[in-house]
C-alpha cells in the first residue's frame, strides 16, 4: 500500500486555546480564582496536536470565537458519524453560543445536521465502542435523548447513569480502549450502570481513583495507541502491559476547566 493510499486512522476536530479561559463555574473544577496560564494552555494544546500529527491522524480545526471559551473542547459540540451530524443542546448557558458555531462547521463540510432537542453534550456523552453508543447522563445530557440517538445514527445506545458531579461527561470517566476492552471508573457509575458496562464488555479495567483524577480516562486510542494525561502512569503502565503504546501528555491547563485530551477532540467517526 503507498502512503498517499493510507487512509488517516481517524478524522479529529480541534479548536485552538486563543480564547481558553475560565470565565464561569459549570463544574467542580472550575474555579475563576484559578486562572489559565494562555501560554501553557497553547503548548499543552500543541503537544496533543503534534502527538496526532505524528500518529497520522486527520486534525481539522474550527475558529476559535472570544465570546466562547470553553469551544476548546469540541468534543461537546456534537456526534459525528458518518455523514450525519447532531448538534449539540448545552445543559448550561454559558456554552450555548457555541451551538451555532458547531452546526455551521458541520454544514460546511456538507454533513447533514440536525440539532438536539433534549440537553445532549456530544462526545462528551456519546462514545462509540465496538459499534454501539455508549451514553452517560443526566449532569449534562439527558436520557431522554437517548432514543433520538438510537434512531438517528441507527445502532444501539446503552444508557449509562453517572453518580460523581466530578465526572459530569461520560468521557471523563470511561475510555473505548478497543472493540474488546473499555477502562472506567468504577464509583463514577450507578451500581446499574456499572452492571450493564459489566455484561457487553468483555475487558472491564477498573481504573485506580489517582489516575481517573488526574483526567487519565479522558484519553483517545486507536486500539494500539492511546493518548493520554501525563499523571496517569497508573493507566498507563497497565496499558503498556497489555501491548499498547501509551503517548503520555501534560493537561493541567485544561483540567482547570474540567478537561483533559479527548474534551480538546472531536473525533468525526467514519460511517461503521
Ligand atoms: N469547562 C467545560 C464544561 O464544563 C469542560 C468540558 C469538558 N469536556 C468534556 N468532553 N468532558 O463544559
Amino acid at each position: 500500500m503507498t502512503e498517499a493510499k493510507t487512509k488517516p486512522a481517524k478524522r479529529l476536530l480541534m479548536a485552538r486555546p486563543d480564547f481558553f479561559r475560565i470565565d464561569y463555574e459549570i463544574n467542580p473544577w472550575m474555579d475563576i480564582k484559578n486562572p489559565v496560564e494562555p501560554d501553557l494552555a497553547g503548548q499543552q494544546w500543541a503537544a496533543i496536536k503534534q502527538i496526532y500529527d505524528d500518529l497520522g491522524w486527520a486534525v481539522e480545526l474550527i475558529d476559535p470565537d472570544p465570546d466562547w471559551p470553553d469551544i476548546v473542547f469540541t468534543a461537546n459540540g456534537g456526534l459525528v458519524i458518518g455523514e450525519k451530524a447532531l448538534v449539540a443542546n448545552f445543559r448550561h448557558p454559558d456554552r450555548r453560543g457555541e451551538t451555532a458555531l458547531f452546526a455551521d462547521w458541520f454544514r460546511s463540510r456538507g454533513l447533514d445536521t440536525s440539532q438536539a432537542r433534549y440537553n445532549f453534550e456530544g462526545e462528551g456523552d456519546a462514545l462509540i465502542w465496538n459499534g454501539l453508543i455508549l451514553a452517560g447522563y443526566p449532569w449534562r445530557s439527558d436520557a431522554a435523548a437517548h432514543p433520538g440517538l438510537a434512531r438517528l445514527f441507527d445502532r444501539e445506545v446503552l444508557s449509562l447513569q453517572l453518580a460523581d458531579a466530578r465526572f459530569y461527561h461520560l468521557d471523563t470517566c470511561l475510555t473505548p480502549v478497543d472493540n474488546q476492552t473499555v477502562a472506567a471508573y468504577k464509583p463514577a457509575f450507578t451500581t446499574e450502570a456499572w452492571n450493564r458496562l459489566k455484561d457487553r464488555v468483555p475487558n472491564l479495567i477498573e481504573a485506580p481513583a489517582a489516575d481517573a483524577d488526574a483526567y487519565g480516562l479522558n484519553a483517545l486510542s486507536d486500539g494500539q495507541n492511546i493518548v493520554l494525561a501525563a499523571e496517569a502512569k497508573g493507566l498507563a503502565e497497565l496499558y503498556r502491559s497489555r501491548g499498547l503504546t501509551v503517548w503520555p501528555t501534560p493537561i493541567s491547563e485544561f483540567k482547570k476547566s474540567g478537561g483533559g485530551v479527548k474534551c480538546l477532540t472531536l473525533e468525526l467517526h467514519p460511517d461503521y
